[in-house]
């Protein structure tokens, strides 16, 4: 189950060995992490990453790396819910990061490339359409297509060039290098001005929390404000060759990107702890569209969902402010990632940033989302089932096809045995 991303060497670093002052501390060792560390590194701003396990070892090590604007149909949904204004600085901002990111890894990652991207649709050109025209309302270059690589036909697709797709782990082993980083030093505790680990003591002027789900439950709310999806990747060699990155705008649909001479087929996507197609449903297109392929690989992966499509960057919550947070990202890690550096760097050093209200953890919270996910919480908290989830103690379902014991309320996921494999619980489970 381990990602053709992980099978790259990744950079090792020590645990912390005593209690230690720095001026920013950035909790969290996967791809958004590592880019604050690297960002305020950059700026001539003394910080220090800590990381529970090892670098890479959540999300980054597991996506599928790309690096686009295209955020499935993020442009139309933001000028119904927010204006044409907000569509225009969340391009904006997503632009200035794709460019940075690109300019950084085009120099550091020789798995880098320059193809175009596509969001389709299966049966509904509408959909399609209105994402067009609102991206050409706000200046960015989209156009429609139903010409693609993909082995079925589609009612349309939004097409915008020259995006990108690279090698996360390459990348990171690339930045990371000199960089103060722990290994193995789990944060225990938030004392405001400092952090219990398992190692000792961190004294920090700010903190930012960069551990997918947000690591502290009682400020921010984001138990309330974020949900988590699954979904799975196979990596077929012997498939057709793909050139350009595909995903469905259906949360549930399928994505395709090439790496080298693999396929990798994504989808089977569900709310974590709720049921889904895993990588059954990705074996049933794979044997119906491409029958001379075979697995060389499978993974999954866990994504942070908010109640607006839009990531949460910038303060923790309005009584901790020297406390910031990014999460959410919806699963469009890479340029967000790349935007929350740029912002958190600029907000520690007293720069003027722009998007700081658009992306604010604090913005309303008045969403449909919110009624679905407080749903789940009340109905799983008080389904009498065994075992518990340590987090906020919903009851957590059995998750046969990965053979793991899933939460449904905020995602949090345990072994068979009942290790913890992602957050927000911070701690193993006993099971009976
Ligand atoms: Fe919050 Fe389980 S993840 S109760």
């Amino acid at each position: 189950m381990n990602s053709i991303w992980n099978s790259a060497q990744k950079l090792k670093f020590d645990e912390m060995g005593a209690d230690i002052k720095t001026d920013v501390l950035i909790i969290g060792g996967g791809m958004c992490g590592i880019l604050c560390a690297y960002m305020l590194n950059d700026a001539g701003v003394d910080c220090v990453l800590v990381e529970a396990s090892e670098i890479c070892s959540g999300t980054t090590g597991k996506t599928t790396a790309k690096i686009t604007l295209q955020h499935g149909l993020i442009y139309s949904k933001i000028i119904d819910k927010y204006g044409t204004d907000a569509a225009q600085l969340y391009y904006h901002s997503q632009r200035s990061a794709f460019d940075k990111m690109c300019a950084l890894a085009s120099k550091i990652d020789d798995d880098f490339n320059w193809c175009d991207s596509f969001v389709y649709s299966l049966n509904d050109r509408t959909v399609i359409e209105r994402e067009i025209g609102a991206m050409q309302k706000i200046g960015c270059d989209a156009t429609f297509t139903r010409k693609t690589e993909l082995p079925f036909d589609i009612a349309g697709a939004v097409k915008v060039k020259n995006q990108a797709q690279f090698h996360p782990i390459k990348f990171i082993n690339a930045i990371a290098s000199n960089l103060k980083i722990y290994e193995n030093t789990k944060v225990l505790e938030f004392g405001g001005n400092y952090v219990k680990t398992n190692r000792g003591k961190i004294y920090a002027k700010k903190i930012i929390v960069a551990t997918h789900f947000p690591l502290f439950n009682k400020h921010g709310a984001y138990f309330a404000k974020m949900y988590q999806h699954r979904s799975y990747v196979l990596a077929l060699k012997n498939a057709q060759k793909i050139s350009g990155m595909y995903v469905d705008e259906d949360k549930k649909g399928l994505s395709f990107r090439g790496y080298n001479n693999l396929l990798l087929l994504g989808g089977g996507s569900h709310r974590t702890g709720k049921k889904g197609g895993n990588w059954q449903e990705l074996k049933i297109v794979a044997d119906k569209y491409y029958p001379h392929a075979h697995e060389v690989a499978k993974w999954a992966t866990q994504d942070c969902m908010t109640l607006d499509d839009m990531p949460y960057i910038g303060r923790y919550s309005k009584t901790t402010p020297n406390l910031y947070v990014a999460t959410g990202f919806n699963k469009w890690g890479m340029t967000s990632s790349m935007l929350s550096a740029m912002m958190l760097r600029d907000m520690i050093c007293e720069r003027e940033n722009e998007y700081t209200k658009l992306y604010s953890p604090s913005r309303s919270v008045l969403h449909m989302q919110l009624a679905i996910n407080l749903f789940e919480t009340t109905k799983n908290l008080f389904t009498f089932t065994k075992p518990r989830c340590p987090h906020l103690g919903c009851a957590l379902k059995y998750n046969k096809q990965e053979r793991s014991w899933d939460c449904p309320c905020h995602g949090s996921r345990f072994d068979s045995d009942g290790k913890l494999l992602d957050n927000p619980a911070t701690d193993d489970i006993v099971l009976d």
